[in-house]
């Protein structure tokens, strides 16, 4: 059985890190030994508390220090532009490969469990026209797609849905996370457990309030994507 899982979505701002934060949150409560890794972010700032890598440390119970971000996401770009095109701008282009080899070598490590967080959405790009997609094709890991509910997210999140299959990429899950202002989680979460196959969960996420802890401790429970066992009868 794979350890890794990678998080990705139909677009950005929609729930990967709220997603990987709260499994990687429940894991470590659990007693699982967890690394969550956010590789490539764009649009970082060191001084911002609720940066990417700071959120996902935080939730490991590990202090977010420059140190720890580093380990956990190596490529950090600050303009807030795709991967590829921030990286280009500052002049520190990401390699794919070099990509691949860290998120690769993350996964046979020590850890029970691996949460990779990726940048963007399904297809944002990451390293010259390679992009996430491609990353996770390489990586050969379970994905779980987060979507949201705003106007438009369905076909977003459909299209996202067929690109990773028709790539042959195993669909773990998809995660429908209840946007602000989103035109219903259920029918939402409906309409996508149609189209998808009966062996893909679909897992509403209402819309979570409080500070980040609390979101992560009123989350249901998103362990078992981690177990290939989530199927809908
Ligand atoms: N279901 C939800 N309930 C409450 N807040 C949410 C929910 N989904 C996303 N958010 C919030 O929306 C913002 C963007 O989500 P985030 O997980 O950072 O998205 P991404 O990682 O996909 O860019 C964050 O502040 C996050 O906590
Ligand atoms: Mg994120």
């Amino acid at each position: 059985m794979s350890r890794g899982i990678f998080i990705t979505a139909a677009g950005t701002g929609v729930g990967k890190t709220l997603t990987t934060s709260a499994l990687a949150w429940q894991l470590a409560r659990a007693g699982r030994a967890v690394l969550a890794l956010k590789p490539v972010v764009s649009g970082f700032s060191s001084e911002d508390p609720d940066s990417d890598p700071a959120v996902l440390l935080r939730a490991m119970n590990r202090e977010p220090t420059q140190d720890a971000i580093a380990e956990i996401a190596p490529w950090r770009v600050q303009t807030a532009l795709s991967p590829d095109r921030a990286a280009r701008l500052e002049g520190r282009p990401i390699g794919f490969a070099e990509v691949v080899a860290f998120c690769r070598q993350a996964i046979d490590s020590h850890y029970e469990h691996v949460l990779i967080e990726g940048a963007g959405g399904v297809m944002s790009p990451l390293a010259g026209t390679r992009t996430s997609l491609d990353l996770v094709v390489q990586l050969q890991i379970p994905v779980v797609l987060v979507v949201g509910t705003y106007l438009g997210s369905l076909s977003h999140a459909l299209t996202a849905f067929k690109v990773l299959e028709i790539s042959g990429v195993a669909i773990r899950a998809i995660v429908v996370s209840d946007s602000t202002d989103g035109v219903g989680l259920a029918e939402a979460a409906a309409t996508i457990a149609a189209v998808a196959p009966p062996a893909v969960e679909i897992l509403p996420l209402p819309r979570l309030a409080g500070a980040l802890v609390e979101k992560w401790r009123s989350a249901p429970d998103l362990t078992h994507l981690c177990h290939p066992t989530g199927r809908r009868s």
